[in-house]
């Protein structure tokens, strides 16, 4: 393998009763990539990630991040390790500022000891680089909804990861800020030390303009990988998930 790789899945397989959600799936995601995993509803997208930050144990199988084995950690060490991600639903605390929304997880996040001062600091960064520096004093509910979702990204941020992981960050936007929000991201990828970042998504615009890798699932195997562009025309991805291949890739 050339590049290095900070995850890798070998044979991983979960089940709920007599479901295989993730069946036997090996991955590995390299360090700075951009990696985008699609495939329909009920693939195993989202029980893939939870298998990745904690939430869920394998049946079988191993994940290593970063060297060491997380098979049987808890969430909040894979968060220590560098293992962040956004939710599908933001829940910021609607009563902070944006800005101290930010801070905490600058406090909390990674095996770092910053002071208050220091923590400003970076937050105030984090909120350039995301967008948001102008709204920093705003008080988080008032927030419009791409809004809530670059203050969720730069609340992993904070926590200094590796690996960002995000499920479903641009759905139900219009194109327009899901492609503000896809640049944004991978502006992150290269202004931040930010290795990795996985994203689980339906609009296949984004998913082209933001992958350097495209990893498609279906019934908890992994289809076909490999550059958007290939991966978007497959015969077999389009019968079971996309119905025709994007007009903006014909
Ligand atoms: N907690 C659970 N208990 C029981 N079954 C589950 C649970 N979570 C997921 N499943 C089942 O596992 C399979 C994979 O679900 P998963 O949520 O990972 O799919 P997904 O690819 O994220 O789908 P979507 O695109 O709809 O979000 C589905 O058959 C689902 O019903
Ligand atoms: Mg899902």
């Amino acid at each position: 393998m050339g590049e290095e790789a900070l995850l890798v899945l070998e044979n991983v397989t979960k089940r709920f009763g007599g479901i295989v959600a993730v069946d036997n799936v090996s991955l590995t995601i390299r360090r700075r990539e951009l990696v985008g995993i699609i495939g329909p509803n009920g693939a195993g997208k989202t029980t893939l990630f939870n298998l990745i930050n904690g939430v869920y144990k394998p049946d079988t199988g191993r994940i290593i991040f970063d060297g060491i084995d997380i098979t049987n950690m808890p969430p909040y060490k894979r968060v220590e390790l560098g293992l962040a991600r956004t939710f599908q639903i933001p829940r910021p605390w609607g009563a902070l500022t944006v800005r101290e929304n930010v801070a905490v997880g600058a406090l909390f996040g990674s095996e770092r000891n910053l002071n208050v001062l220091e923590a400003l600091e970076e937050v105030d960064r984090i909120l350039e680089i995301v967008g948001l520096y102008e709204k920093r004093n705003e008080i988080s509910s008032k927030l419009t909804v791409p809004e809530k979702k670059l203050l969720e990204l730069a609340r992993a941020l904070a926590m200094k990861p590796k690996l960002l992981l995000l499920d479903e960050v641009v759905a139900g936007m219009s194109p327009a800020d899901a492609d503000k929000i896809v640049d944004t991201i991978k502006r992150i990828r290269d202004e931040l030390d930010v290795a990795v970042v996985a994203l689980v998504e339906h609009v296949m615009r984004a998913v082209a303009r933001f992958a350097e890798r495209v990893i498609a699932m279906h019934q908890g195997r992994i289809l076909l990988e490999g550059p958007p562009q290939e991966v978007l025309r497959d015969k077999r991805l389009v019968e079971i998930y996309l119905g025709e291949i994007p007009s903006w890739l014909r």
